[in-house]
């Protein structure tokens, strides 16, 4: 059952995730939904597939009124991380989602009109919904061709999409990371497959090295604190991945 677990609080900014799910069935790869609130604004981040929808209601409504929700932040266009978009409208018609201009046209197979969507220019932008001030972050090809990472200055975290995705064996089910050196094993086979630019990726570590953060928080995964985040963007920047070592194995 999944569970949304407080990361983060000062003041009336929370942050909240809805992690991980060990009751889920196998053939679903399991992952973690993210919702920042300030009083009653509040923005869902990724909020997953259809298939996981009354999970991820059920445990934010055990914390939250999800009537508060104004949007979705989309990352970029995958199933496991906006299939459930015509779910969450049927609850609330008026919700806003946030995705790339280059998703516009086809995120909206999943669900919505023309007044959902905002679209996010390839240089990021400011996201701001009532007392939320929140930043979309340019992360192309990393994996998806136009993709976005979230940064709150206000909790000094990093929502990171698949950046920093872990696919941890059944019982490793920690919401943080421990031990850095035994997780980060885990994350290594699927950057270098799913992770399809080494330019995009260096230019992805310049960037997020400059941000001044506490909490790096992947979609897939454990979240990284402290000194560990400066621990996976220097692993990240060493990595080769993409075309160079993702020729798929026949
Ligand atoms: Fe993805
Ligand atoms: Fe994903």
């Amino acid at each position: 059952m999944k569970t949304a677990q407080k990361i983060f609080e000062a003041g009336s900014r929370r942050w909240y995730a809805i992690a991980r799910d060990p009751d889920r069935p196998d053939y679903l790869i399991d992952t973690n939904e993210y919702l920042v609130v300030d009083g009653a604004d509040a923005m869902l981040c990724d909020p997953g597939g259809m298939e996981i929808f009354p999970a991820v209601f059920s445990a934010i409504s055990a914390e939250y009124d999800p009537a508060h929700i104004g949007g979705i932040f989309a990352s970029h266009q995958d199933p496991d991380i906006v299939s459930s978009l015509s779910l969450w409208l049927e609850f609330n018609p008026a919700l806003k989602c946030y995705c790339s201009w280059l998703w516009a046209g086809f995120i909206p197979h999943f669900g919505g009109t023309a007044e959902t969507f905002v679209s996010i220019p390839d240089e990021g932008m400011e996201i701001v919904q009532g007392r939320l001030r929140l930043r979309a972050v340019p992360a192309h090809y990393l994996h998806s061709s136009g993709n976005f990472h979230l940064y709150d200055p206000a909790a000094k975290l990093l929502f990171s999409g698949d950046v920093g995705a872990a696919l941890l064996p059944p019982g490793q089910g920690g919401l943080f990371v421990e031990d850095f050196d035994a997780h980060i094993r885990h994350a290594k086979g699927f950057h270098q497959r799913w992770m399809g630019s080494d330019a995009a990726k260096r230019d992805w570590c310049e960037r997020v090295a400059k941000l001044d953060l506490d909490l790096l928080c992947p979609q897939h995964g454990a979240i990284y604190r402290g000194a560990d985040i400066e621990r996976f963007i220097n692993w990240f920047a060493e990595l080769e991945v993409g075309i160079v070592n993702a020729a798929p194995a026949s």
